[in-house]
């Protein structure tokens, strides 16, 4: 896979259409994690040294066509001291901005044509415009007329935050230094099938947790009790298992739950073993054991792939203790250089703001969806679109 990339000596003057992925969280105007944000910078950087004038795009939640003031980027305009056009298809600005100028237009899902990766939406967005670049890896498995449509319309080049994306995560992948060991956790299997298909495939050991952690307890026969699980998905964790043995991957389930009797962060927590859950507990942690048993099997690895908390860590230490106690292990591993980590995930991400260890990683992605997809080996159709 070659993917075109812009070649900066080339865009003094030129007016750059730049994709991000802004769907940040702003509560009261106010934006709680501006890590999306920050991570194009590199991009915007280099675009405005070399004399472009720079229009940035993006989306911000799901408004589905209509206009939205809850969703306005107007919050991220003022963070990042930039003028801002109240509509994406406005061209009138254009002619009076000069070589180095940075603005940022209004939500794309404002107009439904985004969404629906629309032909004339897509042709409209392009008017006016040189180049188009995508920053915006975290919605690239989106084909939507900003993303795919769009480079039917303009020469069509990566960014910096998508090129580094790209190059992070594939060499976790296709190229580790080994032992490879991925973790995940998170509350579903059924939204990370193919993730744990992949990864039992490239991986030394695979190591799964949270809420996931306990159907593929289920599946193996332990009592689950009150708890969130998905006793549907239990035929699917056996088949990946099962993959697992074929592949010569060890896989590893929960040895024990931090458990209450009910789902609320001030429940007092109880440990228990996995083959001892009463049927009125309800788990939302992963228990001690665990914990010290994903401790030592870190200290083998050498690259580490981490997608999805243990339990309910954005409640704070007590439901948060084994995705805190992990993030703080590998943050230590990783800074004496004993370890390669790559993480992605929104909940995940969180969990390391949460203790400030995100700048001990090795990389950090901005993608969820998009990250997951990109680990399962699908493509992502706005990838696609720019390969040569
Ligand atoms: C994300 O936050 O994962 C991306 O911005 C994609 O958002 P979407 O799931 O609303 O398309």
């Amino acid at each position: 896979m070659t993917i075109r990339v812009v070649d900066y000596n080339s865009v003094r003057g030129k007016y750059i259409l730049l994709r991000t992925d802004f769907n940040v969280q702003i509560i009261d105007g106010k934006i709680t994690d501006a890590f999306r944000i920050d991570a194009t910078m590199p991009t915007i950087k280099h675009l405005v040294s070399n004399g472009a004038r720079v229009v940035i795009i993006s989306h911000l939640g799901r408004p589905k066509g209509e206009r939205d003031e809850s969703l306005s980027l107007r919050p991220i305009a003022e963070y990042m001291n930039i003028p801002f056009i109240d509509d994406c298809l406005n061209k009138d600005f254009l002619q009076d901005m000069k070589n180095g100028d940075v603005v940022l237009m209004e939500n794309l899902r404002f107009h439904i044509g985004e969404e629906k990766n629309d032909d004339a939406f897509a042709k409209q967005l392009a008017t006016g415009f040189d180049i188009y670049i995508n920053d915006a890896f975290a919605v690239s498995h989106r084909s939507a007329a900003s993303i795919v449509g769009i480079t039917k319309y303009l020469p069509s080049y990566a960014g910096e935050l998508l090129m580094g994306e790209i190059e992070n995560i594939t060499s976790a992948l296709e190229n580790p230094v080994r032992p490879l060991i991925a973790f995940v956790g998170g509350s579903k299997v059924s939204t990370k099938i193919n993730v744990l298909k992949k990864l039992v495939t490239v991986a030394d050991t695979v190591v799964v947790g949270g809420a996931m952690g306990t159907t593929f307890n289920f599946a193996n026969g332990a009592p689950v009790g009150n708890s969130l699980y998905e006793p549907d998905m239990a035929n699917v964790a056996i088949e990946i298992m099962n993959m697992a043995r074929e592949n010569n991957c060890e896989f590893l389930l929960p040895l024990d739950k931090g458990v209450g009797k009910n789902f609320d962060k001030n429940e007092k927590r109880i440990e228990r073993d996995v083959n001892d859950i009463h049927d009125d507990d309800v788990i939302m942690d992963d228990g001690e054991k665990t914990i010290a048993r994903n401790k030592t099997v870190l200290q083998n690895a050498k690259t580490v792939i981490w997608n999805g908390t243990f339990g309910m860590a954005e409640w704070g230490d007590v439901w948060g203790k084994s995705s805190f106690a992990f993030a703080r292990e590998l943050a230590r591993l990783t800074t004496e250089k004993q370890i390669k980590s790559v993480i992605g995930g929104g909940d995940t991400v969180a969990c390391l703001d949460a203790i400030n260890v995100h700048k001990d990683m090795t990389y950090v992605s901005t993608g969820g969806g998009a990250f997951l997809d990109f680990i399962a080996g699908e493509s992502l159709p706005g990838i696609v679109a720019l390969e040569k």
